[in-house]
């Protein structure tokens, strides 16, 4: 299980920030501590006390300042445009790729029971949320969840065999925090193979980590701890692209840039750049 989805989760328990959090988020992330062996218990213990959640800021402010308000800046910009995309754009199916333990997907089949939604992750992430939502009673009949490790099976495949799947609805795909921790070439194939999987629109609303000046994929303030704790749990950042170059990147792909999340935005800037969030529309084929 990602060490990164459990500190997403952590993010949403933080007490400060539980507010600003859906309710529905933060009962799951804590469903999941919970079942999450002893690193999932030793994050609640951490974050129950003050002097733990003092100790857990330290920690964070000395290996990457901001990383869990970043978590909820992201969170808030993907919830906005999944909503508009949803009511004003006619999408009839989500697929989340790499969902991990976030929350949307079963908020949004519980808020449109016309959406499907499908998420797609590890056999062991899966059967946690599993039992997280069960005991949440979040396991609607539009709600998909599909173990599969994505390094070993191909998306086609995997959609066609998944009966929930339909190759005809309206499509947003969403892939959070997951495209940095595979090659370009296997983005490229994941992306192609998707808009062969889906016959009708297709947006993707995705992020990516940006390039430093050395042309390696981090955060801003990204220094040799965070390197050393990614290498440690198997989730070092191996691809990212530039700002500048991120319209013709995705282009390459298949896809056009629509928005991109600002970083700098005077009045909600991401409290720790380096990822770049973004959505994208499909390019018509000619098939
Ligand atoms: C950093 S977490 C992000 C989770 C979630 N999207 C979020 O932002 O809250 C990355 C997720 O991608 C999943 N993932 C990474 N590689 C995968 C693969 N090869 N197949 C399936 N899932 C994968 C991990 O299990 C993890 O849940």
């Amino acid at each position: 299980m990602s060490n990164t989805s459990l500190l997403i989760c952590a993010s949403q328990c933080w007490p400060k920030r539980v507010k600003a959090v859906e309710g529905f988020s933060h009962q799951l992330a804590q469903q999941v501590l919970q079942r999450s062996g002893w690193r999932g218990r030793l994050l609640l213990a951490l974050l129950r006390w003050p002097s733990g959640r003092t100790l857990l800021r330290c920690l964070l402010h000395a290996s990457l300042p901001g990383i869990m308000a970043h978590y909820h800046w992201r969170k808030q910009h993907i919830a906005a445009w999944l909503q508009q995309q949803i009511t004003q754009n006619g999408i009839q199916q989500l697929v989340i790729i790499g969902a991990g333990f976030d929350g949307l997907g079963a908020q949004h089949s519980a808020a449109h029971p016309q959406l499907q939604v499908i998420e797609i992750d590890r056999p062991t992430t899966i059967k946690t949320k599993q039992a997280a939502l069960r005991q949440l009673n979040a396991l609607q009949p539009n709600l998909c969840l599909q173990a599969a490790n994505l390094a070993y099976c191909s998306i086609v495949d995997l959609l066609t065999e998944t009966a929930a799947f339909s190759a005809c609805r309206p499509t947003l795909v969403l892939a959070e925090g997951v495209l940095m921790y595979l090659p370009d070439t296997a983005i490229k194939t994941l992306l192609q193979q998707l808009q062969h999987s889906v016959q009708a629109p297709l947006t993707l609303v995705a992020s990516h980590m940006q390039l430093n000046p050395q042309g390696k994929p981090g955060f801003v303030k990204q220094g040799w701890l965070v390197d050393t704790a990614l290498t440690l749990s198997g989730e070092r950042f191996v691809s990212g692209v530039s700002l500048q170059a991120l319209p013709d990147w995705l282009m390459n792909m298949g896809f056009n840039l629509q928005q991109l999340a600002a970083a700098g935005q005077l009045d909600n800037p991401d409290p720790c750049p380096g990822e770049l969030l973004f959505y994208a529309t499909a390019k018509p084929t000619h098939s």
